[in-house]
C-alpha cells in the first residue's frame, strides 16, 4: 500500500520504518524540518532500540521517504496514520489543536493531489484521544465539504499499544489490534495492513477504540501505584514488598487474570472491606498515606450511591431486590452492597421485596443470620419466596442474581425499569425496553 504517516515522534516514526519493513511505500510528514531531514538521511528522529536500523534500510530500499510537504506525501496515497501529539492543557483535557491541524492539512491537500489507484483513502488515528473525538472532530472534515472528484474517505481509530524503549519490538508484536470503524473499506484496509501481527482484528466502533486506550494506560498507571503502595506499607512492618508482589504475581487465577475487572456492581462480603479497612488503619498508624487504597472504598461507596440516587430519580416505589448476598452461590451477606441498597430503599420509604436463590433466614445461623436481623428488621417480611412473588406488581428490578429461575421470572413478568448489576443477563433482557446497565 501507499501510505502516509503525519507526525514523526515516537509513533510515526516506528510505525513509518515498521510498515515500510514489511513491504509498504511510506512517506512520512512533519512539520519539523529536522526531524524529516533526519530521516531522509536514514537517521531516526527519535532514540529506540533498533530504530535506526530500521529506518536506514527503508531509506535504502526506497521504501520509506519523509517530506514536510503533506500534498507530496498524500499524492496517490492509500492510508494515511495520524500520530501527531495530543498533550494535556493546563487543565488536564487533552490538547487537540495538532489534530484538528493536521487533519483539515490533509483534507486540503485532498484538493490539489491526485487520488489513490482504488479512490478509496483510510484516514487513520492513531494518537491516543478522547471518546467521541471521531464524530466531533474526525469525520466532520471529510464530511463537511464535497471531496474532489475521484477521492471517497473513511475514518477509524487504530489505538497504538507500543511503549517507548521497546516500541519497535512492540510494533511487531502488540498485544492487540483494535480496529475502531464504521466503513467496510478502512475496515479491510487496516486489517491487510495489520495482517502480519498474526492475530485478528477487534471490530469495534470509534468510541471504544478511543476509550480503550485510556482504560489501558490507567490500568498500568494504578497497578504500578498498587505495587508501590504496597511497598511504601509493608516497608514500614519489615517486609520485603518485591518478595510480596513476586509471589503476588504467580496467582494467574485472581491476581493477574480477568477476574474482578468486568464493570459491575461494587464489592462487599466479609473479607474485602474488612481487610482493606486493615490496611487502612496500619497506614494510619504508620503514618503512611495510601491514597489508592483509601480511594478504593470511597469508589465503591459511590457505586451504591449512584444506583440509589438513579431509583430515587425514577419516583417509582415498589422495588424488587433479585440477589440479596454479595455474590452469587453463597448465603454470606455480611457487607451485602444488595442488603445496603434494600436498607437505602426502605429508609426512603421505598416498598421492597427481596428475592435471594439461597438466602433464607431459616437456613442462616450465627453471624450471618444476626447481620441480616440487624440490618433488615423485619426481614421476613422483605423476603419473597420465588422470583414471580418479588416482581409481583415491581415497578423496578434490581438484578444481581443471574440465577436460571430470576431470569424466568424477569422474562415472564418485566417491570417497567430493569437495573441490570451483573452485565450477564443475556441478550433477550438487554432488549427489554425498560432494561439500563448499572455503568453501560
Ligand atoms: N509515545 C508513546 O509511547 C505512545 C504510545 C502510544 C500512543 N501514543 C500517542 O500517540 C500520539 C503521538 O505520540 P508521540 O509520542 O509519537 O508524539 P511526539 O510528540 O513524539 O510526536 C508528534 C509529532 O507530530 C508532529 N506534528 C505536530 N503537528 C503536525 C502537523 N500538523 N503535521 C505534521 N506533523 C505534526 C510533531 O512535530 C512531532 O514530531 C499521542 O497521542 C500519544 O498519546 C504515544
Amino acid at each position: 500500500m501507499r501510505i502516509t504517516v503525519l507526525g514523526l515522534g515516537y509513533v510515526g516514526t516506528i510505525t513509518a520504518a515498521g510498515l515500510a519493513s514489511k513491504g509498504h511505500h511510506v512517506v512520512g510528514v512533519d512539520v519539523d524540518e529536522s526531524k524529516v531531514e533526519s530521516l531522509r538521511r536514514g537517521a531516526s528522529p527519535v532514540v529506540e532500540p533498533g530504530i535506526d536500523e530500521l529506518v536506514a534500510e527503508g531509506i535504502a530500499t526506497g521504501r520509506l521517504d519523509a517530506t514536510t510537504d503533506i500534498r507530496a506525501a498524500l499524492d496517490r496515497s492509500d492510508v494515511s496514520l495520524v500520530c501527531v501529539g495530543t498533550p494535556s492543557t493546563a487543565r488536564g483535557s487533552t490538547d487537540l489543536t495538532f489534530m484538528r491541524r493536521v487533519l483539515a492539512d490533509l483534507r486540503e491537500a485532498m484538493d490539489s493531489v491526485r487520488p489513490p489507484d482504488s479512490g478509496h483513502h483510510s484516514v487513520v488515528i492513531r494518537s491516543t484521544v478522547p471518546p467521541g473525538t471521531g464524530a466531533t472532530v474526525v469525520a466532520p472534515v471529510f464530511d463537511a465539504s464535497p471531496l474532489p472528484a475521484g477521492w471517497s474517505v473513511g475514518t477509524a481509530m487504530c489505538p497504538e499499544f507500543l511503549r517507548e524503549g521497546s516500541g519497535v519490538a512492540d510494533f511487531y508484536d502488540p498485544p492487540f489490534v483494535v480496529v475502531g470503524t464504521a466503513d467496510d473499506a478502512t475496515r479491510r484496509a487496516l486489517a491487510e495492513l495489520f495482517a502480519f501481527v498474526g492475530q485478528g482484528v477487534h471490530d469495534v466502533d470509534v468510541p471504544t477504540a478511543e476509550a480503550l486506550k485510556y482504560a489501558c494506560n490507567a490500568f498500568h498507571a494504578v497497578k504500578i501505584t498498587f505495587a508501590n503502595e504496597m511497598g511504601r506499607l509493608f516497608s514500614q512492618y519489615g517486609v520485603d514488598a518485591r518478595r510480596v508482589m513476586q509471589i503476588f504475581c504467580e496467582d494467574d487465577k485472581l491476581n493477574l487474570s480477568s477476574a474482578y475487572l468486568r464493570p459491575g456492581f461494587a464489592f462487599g462480603g466479609s473479607c474485602l472491606p474488612k481487610d482493606l479497612r486493615a490496611l487502612q488503619d496500619l497506614a494510619r498508624v504508620a503514618a503512611v498515606d495510601l491514597p489508592l487504597i483509601s480511594a478504593t472504598t470511597t469508589s465503591n461507596e459511590l457505586v451504591v450511591r449512584h444506583v440509589v440516587d438513579r431509583v430515587l430519580a425514577t419516583r417509582l416505589e415498589r422495588v424488587a431486590l433479585l440477589g440479596l448476598s454479595f455474590k452469587m452461590h453463597t448465603d454470606d451477606v455480611r457487607e451485602s452492597p444488595s442488603l445496603e441498597l434494600a436498607e437505602r430503599f426502605i429508609g426512603k420509604g421505598l416498598d421492597v421485596r427481596v428475592y435471594d436463590p439461597i438466602v433464607n433466614p431459616d437456613r442462616l445461623v450465627g453471624a450471618n443470620l444476626r447481620h441480616l436481623q440487624s440490618r433488615l428488621t423485619h426481614v421476613n417480611r422483605l423476603l419473597a419466596p420465588s422470583p414471580e412473588e418479588a416482581l409481583r406488581d415491581a415497578d423496578i428490578a434490581i438484578v444481581t442474581s443471574t440465577e436460571p429461575a430470576v431470569l424466568a421470572a424477569l422474562r415472564a413478568h418485566p417491570p417497567q425499569f430493569v437495573l441490570d448489576m451483573s452485565g450477564r443477563l443475556g441478550d433477550d433482557l438487554e432488549r427489554l425496553p425498560g432494561y439500563e446497565g448499572v455503568s453501560w
